[in-house]
């Protein structure tokens, strides 16, 4: 089937629905692509290298009119005239938000499928716009406040004196939280992070970040995402943000509940507290504002010196890796409607992506789809698993016990009583140098074990030194008639010769990776 990619007409837009490698994709699933001309140019994939991947570059008519039709904002009323009848339209819709859009969709026998009405379950994350682009929407809130903030992010220690990390508060740890926290973070700031979902702790820590609770019962999510807080809820909350506001550099606030005004967590009143020079990232301000005082698309400086930032564009900010991301999701719903890679889209509606994603069929209005049960949560049907009788496992528990405390004293008595043989008949010079030998190992496993890990490179150095004493010992013997001496001479040289060798080649390995190519 031709698959049609339009030029973005929305105004900023940069971003364009596929990019010269995900129309390589497609067409491995059987299908031709015709691409409007410059619909790549904004986010640096000319036209020639479209060309180059297969696809036919042509006027934007020319595009609007094949069989599929896909893009990333929604369709003007123009576009929307454009599109021939029993067309397929793939494309950000917001269908629970735009009632207009649908009813001038419906004029129109096409079928509509919404690239951001995907069911958050497993499968379909490959598929999952909002999710692709919040991650690095995250990604970039947090360069644009680096951008804003006055001082560094990380801590130094310089000649010129002591620089202090930047501390960074992160509201809501969804997509874009997590990629911000670990942005903020891997810049070198400390992070803290909250949410109103009390079992996302887990993931900020993963994250590097320090989970900021709030002293109230926090919410357990059963589909990945937050339902609105009690205002027991938001008592506690907004008097953990004014400590915050008060301690913090930078801000970036994610929250979110699906359907619903953004909430309101910070109020002018806190953003007053905050030290000049800092700065907020409201990333959800063009749906009404976590931060009371953001404007959607604008950066606001208050009386006291505060940057809040309210841009709404932040993923098309990154348009090429923002397309790249978006175009991959297209060619994952591809994949769906092609099952056999044969050019030929089907529709199957009793997949729940599918039927989640399609607001309407042949000009039949399929919107709202019912809904589906996921569950972000543990499931608790492990948790159904039948018990076992406590004294049971007490028994078997103490049976493993005894079996072990068997084994080590067995071993132990051999290893005695072998000592005890090798002393006995063994001549006095060799007693003194094995007594020598494990006391050194002894000493050596605890002083090896109690070394940190961020010292295990000098440590190496100095297992080489020794090495090198090994061998020049070993070296030493070479003239002995005694073949046992020999024999062990030629073990202990070939083995510090390995350390040796091998710590050379590992090292010059380990300076490869931070040279420059010529
Ligand atoms: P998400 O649903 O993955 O995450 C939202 C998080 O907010 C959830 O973890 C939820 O538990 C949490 N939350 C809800 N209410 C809360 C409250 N009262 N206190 C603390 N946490 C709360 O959403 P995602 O995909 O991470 O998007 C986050 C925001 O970023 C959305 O508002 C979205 O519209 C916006 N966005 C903005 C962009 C821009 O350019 N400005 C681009 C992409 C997304």
């Amino acid at each position: 089937m031709q698959i049609g990619i339009p030029r973005e007409t929305l105004a900023g837009e940069t971003r364009v629905a596929a990019t010269p490698k995900t129309v390589t994709q497609l067409m491995k699933l059987g299908h031709s692509v015709v691409v409007e001309a410059g619909a790549g140019t904004k986010s640096s994939y000319p036209d020639a290298e479209y060309a180059a991947a297969g696809a036919a570059i042509v006027d934007a008519a020319g595009a609007w009119s094949s069989p599929v039709v896909a893009k990333i904002n929604a369709p003007t009323t123009a576009e929307i005239a454009l599109l021939a009848d029993g067309a397929t339209l793939i494309s950000q819709i917001a269908p629970g938000r735009s009632p207009e859009l649908l009813a001038e969709l419906g004029k129109r026998k096409i079928t509509v499928l919404a690239m951001d009405a995907v069911p958050r379950i497993s499968r379909a994350q490959a598929l999952d716009v909002l999710s692709s682009m919040a991650n690095i929407a995250g990604y970039r809130a947090v360069i644009e406040a680096a951008n804003e903030f006055g001082s560094l992010f990380t801590g130094q220690v310089t000649a010129a004196g002591k620089v202090p990390p930047a501390t960074v508060f992160i509201s809501g740890a969804g997509v874009a939280g997590l990629a911000a926290i670990g942005t903020a973070k891997s810049l070198g700031a400390i992070v803290r992070a909250t949410d109103l979902r009390a079992e996302v702790a887990e993931q900020v820590e993963s994250m590097g970040g320090q989970f900021v609770a709030v002293q109230a019962e926090a919410q357990k999510s059963s589909d990945g995402y937050a339902k609105e807080a009690s205002a027991d809820y938001a008592d506690a909350a907004a008097r953990m943000y004014a400590e915050q506001c008060k301690e913090v550099d930078i801000i970036i606030t994610t929250a979110l509940i699906p359907g619903r005004p953004a909430p309101r967590l910070i109020t002018a009143d806190m953003v007053a507290t905050m030290k000049p020079g800092s700065v907020i990232v409201d990333m959800a301000a063009s749906n009404g504002g976590n931060v009371e005082g953001s404007v959607a698309d604008q950066l606001v400086v208050t009386a006291n010196g505060v940057k809040i930032i309210g841009y709404t564009d932040l993923a098309g900010r990154l348009p090429t890796q923002a397309s790249q991301l978006y175009g991959t999701n297209v060619v994952n719903l591809f994949k769906l409607l092609t099952p056999e890679k044969d050019g030929a889209v089907s529709l199957d509606l009793d997949d729940v992506v599918l039927r989640g994603m399609t607001v309407q069929k042949d000009g039949e209005s399929m919107w709202p789809p019912p809904p589906v049960q996921v569950s972000a949560a543990p499931s608790t049907a492990v948790a159904t698993v039948p018990a076992e009788d406590p004294a049971v496992v007490a028994a078997r528990e103490v049976a493993l016990a005894k079996t072990r405390t068997q084994r080590r004293i067995t071993s132990s008595v051999i290893a005695a009583a072998l000592v005890v043989l090798a002393v006995t008949f063994s001549p006095a010079s060799f007693v003194g140098a094995f007594t020598v030998f494990a006391l050194a190992v002894v000493v050596g496993f605890y002083v090896i074990s109690g070394v940190s890990h961020s010292l295990h490179t000098p440590l190496m150095a100095q297992t080489n030194a020794i090495s090198g004493i090994i061998l020049v010992g070993a070296l030493l013997q070479l003239g002995s008639t005694n073949v046992a001496v020999l024999v062990m001479s030629f073990i202990a040289a070939t083995i510090a010769s390995i350390n040796i060798f091998g710590g050379f080649l590992v090292s010059y390995r380990m300076l490869g990776m931070f040279r420059k190519e010529s």
